[in-house]
């Protein structure tokens, strides 16, 4: 089936959007201010700061990957994704999801971790990161922490994630 939802890169103009969708999804506004830390912070790409819009052009989705290593290995991290409540289980953050892993992929990027749902994201892909040796700095449930390999990426590197400074991990 054709998704409703079409995904473009994040312009100037979507931030506040942007912004609310993280604040609504959420409990707190924790997510959206973390969304506008990275985004002044050289972790960010603009290219992987993605929205999934309906036909009228409204924001439905946000997905953001940003630079992470593991241990000296560029990377990026997922995080946060977030679909309006309203819009929920509609395809929308998969949607968004999909379109950062392959724009990602095009701009010759290799890995990409996630810490989230472990019932969510295995269907984009995402494994088990101990099982590939790759470590956290902070306690979490082993099957929260995930790790992707994008098409032509080769092994996953074992090692710790350094985060951006604004995830404060
Ligand atoms: C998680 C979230 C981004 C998923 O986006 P979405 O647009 O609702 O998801 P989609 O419609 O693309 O996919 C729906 C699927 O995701 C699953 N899903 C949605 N939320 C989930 C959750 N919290 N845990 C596990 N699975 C979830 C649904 O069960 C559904 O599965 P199915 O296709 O097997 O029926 C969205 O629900 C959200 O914003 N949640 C609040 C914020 C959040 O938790 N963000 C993620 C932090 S890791």
């Amino acid at each position: 089936m054709t998704s409703p939802w079409s995904v473009r890169a994040e312009s100037p103009d979507d931030i506040a959007a942007v912004h609310a969708i993280h604040a609504a999804a959420f409990p707190t506004e924790e997510e959206a201010d973390l969304v506008d830390a990275l985004r002044a912070d050289p972790a960010w790409i603009p290219e992987l700061s993605r929205v999934a819009v309906d036909a009228d052009g409204r924001i439905v989705a946000h997905c953001l990957l940003t630079r992470c290593h593991i241990d000296d290995v560029p990377a990026l991290c997922l995080a946060p994704v977030a679909t309006a409540p309203e819009q929920q289980r509609t395809g929308a953050g998969s949607a968004a999801i999909e379109s950062c892993l392959a724009e990602a992929a095009k701009l010759g990027e290799r890995y990409v971790v996630v810490l989230g749902h472990h019932d969510y994201y295995p269907r984009f892909g995402f494994q088990r990161a101990a099982d590939h040796g790759v470590r956290i700095s902070i306690d979490v449930p082993a099957e929260a922490l995930m790790v992707l390999a994008l098409p032509d990426a080769g092994p996953i590197p074992a090692g710790l994630i350094h985060y951006a400074p604004p995830f404060g991990i």
